[in-house]
């Protein structure tokens, strides 16, 4: 990518020399949109399309517990987004905002969170409604919304 891709009023800077540290991707989500244009702006967990997260058969142990929950945090790395535009002009506006203002997947490190209503498990599948990202999207994490027994309506996330 060059700052010929950068929209007006948008900046990019140097990235750094070197990484800090690693990350594994735990597996990869399927969506059915394969164009970034295509997909939700947000993930909509009611309403939205069933979506399947392909979990790392090695990690399968870690899914213990998942049954039975309702709404989890998924976080899953923006592959396709460059990581050096600092301000950003998201609807082609006479102005630019920070990137940290910005839930935009262009960020030095471009990670994603959508809270997802999980509709069913199959093997290490997740069936879940409230994702926003492309097909083959790779997998950052899983959490719960709430750690121990869930009774939302009890609860404030
Ligand atoms: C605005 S972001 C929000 C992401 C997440 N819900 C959040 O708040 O952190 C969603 C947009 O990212 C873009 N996108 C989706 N998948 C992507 C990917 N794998 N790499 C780069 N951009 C992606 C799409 O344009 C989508 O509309």
């Amino acid at each position: 990518m060059t700052d010929s891709d950068l929209r007006p009023f948008e900046r990019a800077v140097s990235a750094p020399d070197s990484a800090d540290a690693d990350l594994w991707f735990i597996g990869r989500i399927r969506t059915p949109w394969t164009d970034r244009r295509a997909c939700p702006r947000k993930g909509d967990a009611q309403d939205g399309p069933l979506c399947e997260i392909v979990l790392d058969p090695r990690w399968s142990e870690a899914m213990l517990g998942l049954e039975g929950k309702t709404r989890l945090q998924i976080l899953y790395w923006m592959h396709l987004a460059r990581r050096d535009v600092v301000r950003q002009n998201p609807d082609f506006g006479n102005r630019a905002i920070g990137t940290f203002a910005l839930r935009s997947p262009l960020r030095p490190n471009p990670i994603a969170s959508s809270t997802v209503t999980l509709e069913r498990i199959e093997g290490t599948s997740l069936f879940v409604r409230g994702l926003d990202c492309i097909d083959q999207t790779p997998l950052v994490d899983i959490k719960p919304i709430f750690c121990f027994d869930e009774q939302p309506e009890k609860r404030i996330a």
